[in-house]
């Protein structure tokens, strides 16, 4: 009896080990899954990037894995991820459903939305309105330097101290989507924004935490009162707080002349008028709160990369500083045409990027239909993870693929160039959508604040140390660093 029982109960799980979790024909290799856990038991959750690498080492650029049921691959270098995102584009730039990150967005706004006329329709509104002058009277580059200007003015303060910089270009950056999207921004210890800020915080936080990943691979634990919880209720109050935004703005709106990101909205669902059209007000709350979540951490970070390396590199903060002085002479300030004539500073700022290499799994995709890639097959709906550090670092791509050397992105005459490998953004149809906003926001502020001060690595702050912090967005360990006002320009 106990026998048949133990027979009986050894051959159901052998029956799930073969059917439920078999890799379909020609699909990548990978590691065996185990029922019901995928690899899970595999991976160390709390640094699942760490154990991932050794997988593709021993499997090679394209792999797969088990989330649970779900089956995914892992793109590894150039080759495969152009093949995917630019020349299959449309079969890689679905988004996977019933994670976290989807729940969260309901299905709604762009960047957790599945390839589908509302994501499109979305997307190609707001490229439109991120423009410099898609906002209205009031351009991107304006918002953009009115929000340094108080920077600056906060850092000439610090002058000859030193100061850790993360909160400061964490509100910076929050404040610049303020007013792209709401029309003003707050000062730096403004209550709202600091309400704002700490639940912003709070989602990262858990979104980059063992919770997650285990609510994404065992779904029916969405059940529970489990620590996530916490995290579909900040949403609500970001829900609510874009609402309650949206719900003023129509009371002072001026149609056709809009103020801000909400106004333009409002704007074209008037045109698009009501009944079918796949503009409404529940689109719009996820799309502000999408907007500011992936246009804060991504930004402030990028900018605790740069000055980590400009202050630990005199000599390349010194000939930024020369070619800025010449370039703005007395100039109030710069602006962003300004980059053309300044291929030094673009080289450190496209080198800064490479390094900080902010999201380095991107954000997942989802193929739409079955596929091939690198001779593969590839069923609908698999998980599609890209590895944007492969690329970003690869060996055969880049001059000095590990140093931090603006020399990777400037030619034998000194001028500026960019390599294929440099993906920081992804590629493809679901590349990211503020690139545009990012580029301009990064030059701004470099150029500003390098032209003001000089920025110095303190004595007794000991050996810098470049090695980031895990996350779904990746930032420098806390450091500090000395502000100088530099001699004005003028004289
Ligand atoms: C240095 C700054 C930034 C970096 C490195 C970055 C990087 C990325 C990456 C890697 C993706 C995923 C692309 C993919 O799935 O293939 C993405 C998507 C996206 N990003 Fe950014 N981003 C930055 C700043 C911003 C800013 C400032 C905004 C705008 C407010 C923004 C808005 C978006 C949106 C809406 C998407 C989703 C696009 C889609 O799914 O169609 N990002 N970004
Ligand atoms: C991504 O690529 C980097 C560099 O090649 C490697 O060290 C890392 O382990 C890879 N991660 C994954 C998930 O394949
Ligand atoms: C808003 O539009 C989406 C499609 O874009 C639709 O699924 C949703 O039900 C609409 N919501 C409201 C409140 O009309």
């Amino acid at each position: 009896m106990l026998g048949t029982l133990i027979l009986l109960w050894v051959g159901f799980w052998l029956l799930l080990f073969l059917f439920r979790t078999r890799r379909p024909k020609n699909f990548p290799p990978g590691p065996w899954p185990v029922p019901i856990f995928g690899n899970l038991l595999q991976l160390n959750l709390a640094n699942p990037i760490k154990d991932l690498g050794k997988l593709s080492e021993r499997y090679g650029k394209v792999f797969s894995l088990y989330f649970g049921e779900r089956p995914a691959v892992v793109l590894n270098g150039l080759q495969a991820m152009k093949e995917a995102m630019v020349i299959r584009a449309v079969d890689f730039a679905g988004r996977p459903l019933g994670m976290m990150v989807t729940h969260l967005g309901d299905g709604k706004g762009i960047v957790m939305a599945d390839y589908s006329p509302s994501w499109k329709e979305h997307r190609r509104f707001a490229l439109m309105t991120l423009r410099n002058f898609g906002l209205g009277k009031k351009s991107l580059e304006d918002r953009i330097l009115e929000e340094i200007s108080y920077v600056t003015t906060l850092l000439e303060r610090s002058d000859g101290k030193s100061i850790n910089p993360q909160i400061l270009f964490h509100k910076a950056a929050s404040n610049i989507i303020c007013s792209i999207l709401f029309g003003n921004r707050y000062e730096h210890d403004d209550e709202f924004l600091q309400r704002l800020l700490k639940i912003f915080r709070e989602i990262t936080t858990m979104v980059n935490g063992p919770w997650t990943m285990l609510y994404d691979t065992l779904p029916f634990l969405k059940y529970f009162q489990l620590p996530f919880k916490k995290t579909f209720e900040n949403m609500e109050i970001l829900k609510k707080i874009a609402a309650d935004q949206i719900a003023q703005h129509k009371s002072t709106q001026v149609p056709e002349e809009p103020r801000d990101f909400i106004d333009c909205y409002l704007d074209e669902m008037e045109k698009r008028g009501e009944g079918f059209s796949l503009f409404n007000e529940s689109q719009l709350i996820i799309l502000c709160v999408e907007l500011h979540i992936a246009g804060t951490d991504t930004i402030s970070n990028t900018l605790l990369t740069a000055y980590l390396y400009l202050t630990t590199h005199p000599d390349v903060q010194a000939r930024c500083q020369q070619e800025i002085d010449a370039v703005l002479g007395d100039r109030a300030h710069a602006s962003f045409e300004d980059r053309h004539k300044m291929p030094y500073v673009q080289a450190m700022i496209h080198e800064v990027q490479r390094m900080a290499n902010i999201i380095p799994l991107s954000v997942f995709h989802r193929t739409t239909k079955d596929t091939q890639l690198m001779g593969y097959n590839i069923p609908k709906g698999t998980l599609i993870i890209q590895n944007l550090t492969s690329v970003l670092y690869e060996e055969s791509q880049w001059k000095f693929p590990h140093d931090f050397n603006p020399s990777n992105f400037l030619n034998e005459q000194g001028e500026f160039v960019k390599p294929e490998a440099f993906m920081p953004f992804s590629a493809g149809p679901r590349m990211c959508l503020g690139e545009g906003l990012a580029r301009m926001e990064l030059f701004l502020f470099l150029v500003t604040l390098l032209r003001r001060f000089q920025f110095v690595w303190p004595e007794d702050a000991g050996l810098p140390d470049y090695t980031p912090v895990f996350g779904v967005t990746v930032s420098p360990k806390p450091y500090s660093m000395g502000v100088r006002l530099r001699c004005l320009q003028t004289e």
